[in-house]
């Protein structure tokens, strides 16, 4: 008969102790912290509750049996059960380590292990973690392993990054590809819009140039497809922008001494751009020409300074593509006083006059210049004495600018006269 009431009144303790656990964990605890408890918690409450109910029923219905001292005083019995119970203790105590740090939730993607499981954490449980993988596996890792190993965690509640690459040819401007990636990338579905992507170069390879994308992510566990998404996106974006992707290659450069007229495919671009800068109206096709081939082409990328104040100068630029800021340094901080477009020209000041720079100029976004040198510029002189003159009249004005700036006077016909003076000198002209 006490077994038959052993067994009665345990099943009633086990639904007893069922109630109890809904009642705390899924009523109380929900609502006081706001998640639900971990399965584990739940687990070691109700093994415990239980036990206890337990031992006290026992005792009621076998009053001459010692339950504990049965149970500590077999010391076999002891070594017994802590054998057999070696990795599931490890696991159990794993586990409750793993629930008072509480280092990932469910829900959060982690990478664990030294073969780098990597998914979403469905469970953890007394003994492992369960992970559904980006194949739709599961993997369970045990706890004591778990807690050995380095666990890369990306909380479902944190802005996560990713990293994707690609590459374009050297030829392809990188304030291009920069820009035209950066705009492809961040209005792809689940980028999150809180931070802009970031692109930026991450190597000079051998076939090109390398870069990367940093994008941060809505839903972190959806990064595969969003990666092939973005990775799309720059693919179309090359087209569209005529932008090449670099592979492995091999260029034989013949190189030809004598340089041809026109060699340049855009030799053509060069003499109109020439022609329309107002300083070199009065010459003829033929001189125009010939300037464009005695001129150099650079590019510079936004920011880059072009010319350094106090440097020493015997070239002038024309602007060809892009923008440049003319600036003073004011009490250790730049400060501009002009932006020159597509046509204007700069650097003249120190060219004719063999002075240092005045003023550094600065690129404001991709730029690119034509530079003049000092011999070019002669030949012009001895054919058009009056480009000196209206040079002259340029630079006057140019330095009544700087002397503005600098709360100096100067009287503009008498520096005008100054200056073609000693471009006259410094060119040794009649
Ligand atoms: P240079 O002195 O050789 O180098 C700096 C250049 O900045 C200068 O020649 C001019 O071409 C340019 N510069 C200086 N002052 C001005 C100004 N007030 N407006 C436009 N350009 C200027």
């Amino acid at each position: 008969m006490p077994v038959l009431y052993l067994v009665l009144e345990s099943i009633l303790a086990y639904l007893f102790v069922r109630a109890l656990r809904v009642l705390i964990f899924d009523v109380v605890f929900q609502f006081r912290r706001g998640y639900k408890a971990p399965s584990l918690v739940r687990n070691i409450f109700s093994i415990v509750v239980f036990a206890g109910l337990f031992v006290i029923i026992f005792n009621q219905n076998y009053k001459d049996v010692k339950l504990g001292a049965l149970l500590t005083t077999s010391a076999i019995f002891g070594v017994i059960l802590g054998l057999a119970l070696q990795d599931t203790l490890g696991n159990f105590f794993a586990g409750i380590s793993l629930h008072a740090d509480r280092p990932f939730q469910v829900g959060d993607v982690i990478s664990v292990g030294l073969q780098k499981h990597t998914g979403v954490v469905e469970s953890i449980s007394w003994r492992a973690i369960k992970i559904r993988t980006f194949q739709n596996h599961v993997v369970l890792v045990s706890n004591s392993s778990a807690a050995k190993e380095a666990i890369e965690v990306c909380p479902h509640d944190n802005l996560n990054a990713r990293l994707v690459y690609f590459n374009t040819l050297y030829s392809d401007s990188p304030a291009k590809a920069i820009h035209i990636v950066r705009e492809a990338v961040r209005e792809a579905d689940n980028v999150s819009e809180k931070i802009p992507p970031i692109v930026r170069i991450r190597n000079l390879g051998e076939s090109g140039v390398e870069y990367e994308v940093k994008y941060w992510l809505n839903d972190y566990a959806r990064y595969n497809d969003t990666d092939a998404l973005v990775r799309q996106r720059i693919w179309y974006a090359f087209r569209r922008a005529g932008l090449t992707f670099s592979f492995p290659t091999r260029t034989v450069e013949i190189e030809r001494k004598s340089k041809q007229v026109g060699a340049d495919p855009d030799h053509g671009a060069l003499i109109e751009r020439l022609s329309a800068v107002d300083i070199f109206a009065p010459l003829t096709a033929e001189e125009t020409a010939t300037l464009a081939q005695a001129s150099v082409r650079h590019v510079f990328a936004p920011s880059e300074t072009v010319i350094r104040a106090g440097d020493e100068g015997s070239s002038m630029f024309v602007l060809h593509n892009g923008r440049v800021q003319v600036q003073v340094t004011e009490n250790s901080q730049a400060r501009a006083i002009a932006v020159l477009n597509e046509g204007d020209f700069f650097g003249e000041m120190a060219l004719f006059t063999g002075e240092p720079r005045t003023a550094n100029v600065v690129a404001l976004e991709e730029t690119e210049v034509l530079e003049i040198g000092h011999e070019a510029m002669k030949r012009l002189f001895d054919t058009n004495p009056d480009l000196v003159e209206s040079l002259s009249h340029i630079i006057a004005e140019r330095r009544q600018g700087l002397a503005d700036r600098a709360g100096g006077q100067s009287d503009q016909a008498d520096e005008s006269e100054g200056i073609l003076a000693s471009i006259k000198r410094f060119f040794r002209l009649t």
